[in-house]
């Protein structure tokens, strides 16, 4: 299929560029390269582009004949969402309207969308499901819940067919380690603990020891970036041969705790390092997992990495590569 993908040298964009690659389909990625690195795409066209920029963008869709659309290209840090909401509602909301629009303008009618699992809110249910409510309760959820919206809305008013996908917690590395987060300024958890290890960082602080939780640390559920990567490559096949809009969680149904995540970087690299408790952040839900039973009988999708040793373990030999890489 002719693919164009936003965002596609960011972290996950650039992992999923790489496996549709390998895969045969021809892409053009359109990224602004404010969080995402040229490098980092290893396959198909690259364009230096805004979504803000429309005009830009209807110039790609008049040059290319898409068949369909992957749309990574999103700022995703929930306490930054906090802090500056209206940076979330353009580059994720508005940004989604122009790229629809454009879709819309020239007939593209298949469409693979970046969600998340932040959508749900703080529910009161310990495994999610698709029909789980909907109540984020930081504007990072907010601005992809409304995407979602406008997307179901869409589909519903037009040919347009999606698959939305509901990010649980992405993390790892290719195993090779020629790609990996390399994002500036990173806050997630196992970024930030694997940037201890590499002495990036002289410590980290644990945001919140006072949750319900087994050890009253917030609970996630964390996917390994080439499983995520590979929902997208079945989900764009199953668009291709005529399957219906759905909306689908993608985790492995079980969470573990910050300090078990921390514990597994400590073991695994052999690296101690200093950690503070501290108190909670603004917008952290204390627990969340996915229920993952759509996705693996919509798409037929079988994780191979579902393993907290192989994330934190590719993710590490990921992180000693990049500080490698940045050094030479
Ligand atoms: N945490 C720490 N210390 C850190 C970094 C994180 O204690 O230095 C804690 C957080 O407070 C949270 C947990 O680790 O309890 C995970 O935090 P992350 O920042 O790694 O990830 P989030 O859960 O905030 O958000 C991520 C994605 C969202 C997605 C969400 C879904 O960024 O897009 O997972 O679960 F919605």
């Amino acid at each position: 299929m002719k693919l164009l993908v936003t965002g596609g040298a960011g972290y996950i964009g650039s992992h999923v560029v790489r496996q549709l690659g390998e895969a045969g389909h021809d892409l053009v990625v359109y990224d602004n390269l404010s969080t995402g690195h040229r490098w980092a795409v290893q396959h198909g066209e690259f364009v230096l582009g805004d979504l803000a920029d429309r005009h830009q963008l209807e110039l790609v869709f008049a040059r290319h004949k898409f068949d369909g659309v992957l749309h990574f290209a999103a700022n995703i840090v929930v306490p930054e969402s906090v802090e500056n909401p209206l940076k979330y509602y353009s580059n994720n909301t508005r940004n989604t309207l122009n790229l629809l629009s454009v879709m819309d303008q020239f007939g593209v009618d298949k469409l693979v969308f970046s969600s998340t699992a932040a959508v749900y809110g703080m529910p009161d249910v310990v495994s999610l499901t698709e029909d789980t409510p909907l109540a984020p309760i930081n504007p990072y959820g907010a601005s992809k819940l409304m995407s979602e919206r406008m997307i179901m809305d869409l589909s519903n008013a037009s040919s347009l067919r999606h698959v939305i996908l509901r990010y649980f917690n992405v993390a790892g590395a290719n195993p090779d380690a020629k790609l990996g987060q390399a994002t500036p300024e990173a806050t997630h958890l196992i970024k930030v603990a694997c940037e201890c290890v590499n002495g990036v960082r002289p410590g980290m602080k644990i945001f919140g020891t006072d949750y319900e939780t087994r050890d009253g640390t917030c609970i996630r559920d964390y996917i390994h970036v080439e499983d995520l990567a590979k929902a997208h490559v079945i989900a764009l096949d199953y668009l291709r041969e005529g399957g219906a809009s759905e909306v689908l969680n993608c985790g492995y149904g079980r969470g573990f705790t910050v300090r078990e995540v921390i514990d597994a970087v400590k073991r695994l690299s052999g690296v101690d390092f200093p950690v503070e408790e501290s108190g909670r952040r603004a917008g952290d839900p204390a627990a969340l997992t996915a229920e993952n039973s759509r996705i693996k009988k919509v798409l037929g999708w079988i994780p191979d990495f579902d393993d907290l040793d192989v994330i934190v373990g590719t993710a590490l030999k990921w992180e000693a590569e990049w500080q490698r890489r940045q050094r030479s």
